[in-house]
Parts: C-alpha cells; sequence; structure tokens
C-alpha cells in the first residue's frame, strides 16, 4: 500500500505530481480503477465531485469518498464542483479527503469555507474557471495549499485543454515567487503528454489527467509521469 507523506508534498521542495482523475474510471468500480493507479505508483488521485447545479453534470458525494478512503492511502484531492460546498465541508472532511478544493464562482462566504477546512484539519484548494478572472482569488492565496486552474470549463472529461489558461498560471506563479505563498498550483482538464513542457514553464506542480491517463497502457503512464517531472 503507497503511504502518504504530506510533508513531501507540501514541503519547501514542490515536487510535481501527476494525479490522475477517477472521472475517467469505471464508476460502477471505483475501487478498481484506484487500485489501477496505486499499482502504477502513483500517490495523489483527483476525486470529482459535481453536484447537477453549478455543473451539468452529477458524480458522487461523501460515501463514496470514505469507502474509497478505507482501500487505499493515496492522497485523496477532493474537488468540489457545488453551488453549496461549504454544506459538505464536514462531510467530505469526515470520509477521509486529504485536501478539499472549493470554486471561487458561486456565492457562498469562501475566507469562511477555506477556514472551515483547515479547522477540519484538512489541505485546501481554491478553483478557477477558464473565464474567470485571476484576480477574484488574489484575497485567498496567502491561506490556500492550492490554487487550481481549470483548463477546461468543470463538468466533463475529455474535453480539449484550454492552452490560454497557462497566463492565468503564470501570473500565479509569479505572485507565488513574489510574494512567498505556499500554494501548488495544479490544472484539470484535457491534459495530456504535449501540454506538459508548456504547463511546467508556467509553473504547474500538480496535473490532473483523466481520459489521458486511463486509456494510456502502463508503459504510457509511466512515460507520462517521467514527463511530468514526478519525483514524488
Ligand atoms: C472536469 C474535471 C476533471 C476531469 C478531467 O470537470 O474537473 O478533473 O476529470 O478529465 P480529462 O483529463 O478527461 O479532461
Ligand atoms: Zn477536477
Amino acid at each position: 500500500m503507497v503511504t502518504t507523506d504530506l510533508d513531501t508534498f507540501f514541503g519547501e521542495s514542490r515536487p510535481r505530481i501527476l494525479a490522475p482523475s477517477i472521472l475517467a474510471g469505471d464508476h460502477a468500480d471505483l475501487a478498481g480503477s484506484l487500485a489501477e493507479i496505486e499499482h502504477d505508483g502513483r500517490r495523489w488521485v483527483h476525486l470529482d465531485v459535481m453536484d447537477g447545479h453549478f455543473v451539468p453534470n452529477v458524480t458522487f458525494g461523501p460515501q463514496t469518498v470514505a469507502d474509497l478512503r478505507r482501500r487505499t492511502e493515496i492522497f485523496l484531492d477532493v474537488h468540489l464542483m457545488m453551488e453549496c460546498p461549504h454544506q459538505f465541508l464536514d462531510a467530505f472532511a469526515e470520509a477521509g479527503a486529504d485536501l478539499i478544493s472549493i470554486h471561487i464562482e458561486p456565492d457562498y462566504d469562501h475566507a469562511k469555507a477555506l477556514s472551515r477546512i483547515r479547522a477540519l484539519g484538512k489541505r485546501s484548494g481554491i478553483v478557477i474557471n477558464p473565464d474567470t478572472r485571476p484576480e477574484k482569488i488574489f484575497p485567498y492565496l496567502d491561506e490556500v495549499d492550492l490554487v487550481l486552474c481549470m483548463t477546461v470549463q468543470p463538468g466533463f472529461g475529455g474535453q480539449a485543454f484550454m492552452p490560454e489558461v497557462l497566463d492565468k498560471v503564470g501570473i500565479f506563479h509569479e505572485l507565488r515567487e513574489k510574494e512567498g505563498h505556499r500554494y501548488l498550483i495544479e490544472v484539470d482538464g484535457g491534459v495530456t503528454p504535449e501540454h506538459l513542457p508548456l504547463c511546467t514553464k508556467a509553473g504547474v506542480d500538480v496535473f490532473v489527467a483523466g481520459t489521458a491517463y486511463y486509456k494510456a497502457d502502463t508503459a504510457t503512464r509511466t512515460a507520462f509521469a517521467e514527463l511530468a517531472g514526478e519525483t514524488a
């Protein structure tokens, strides 16, 4: 079983990580889809929670996260695509999420929600959609562990990567250097091995990949992780 060392992910050295998104796995056998990536040597999995309101799709909830947690020690990165994520933070924390990320776009008290995630002893992330201005999340940069830049409109796997989002990644990368923030920068949506060099150059630390990961064979997945610069 893979052991997760949070200090490795969030320490000074800031490793690069390839994070498969289980959205592209088999939803009638998520445990199998998780076991598969663990077997590949991955140490971080991305779990997409969709509520049918904030995004036009529905996936799974805290019970599924809890059942996956019982089977693994791999890092659980829970991406809440929800209109009211603040109502579910305790449930996902209780379920065993390691990191909970919430979108800036819906209207709720973002500062309060981020501080609740921390109070629950979890890492926190703020997520920004492709067409949302970067300034929207500036007030939260000092308190988050992760900035997630969506490289597709959220809701579905298998869409095309939006390279223009890398300008935004560059802004968060520069701000981190200049102001000494600690967050990791993650991209999510349409990521394939071809995008990795540009993403890396822009300052990405964590690459979420659903379709491109699950459709690849083991050797290609290993090459994908190497190209991502995975050292964790
Ligand atoms: C999209 C999700 C992504 C999705 C990525 O709304 O947030 O995490 O799983 O899947 P691919 O890599 O297929 O775009
Ligand atoms: Zn996601």
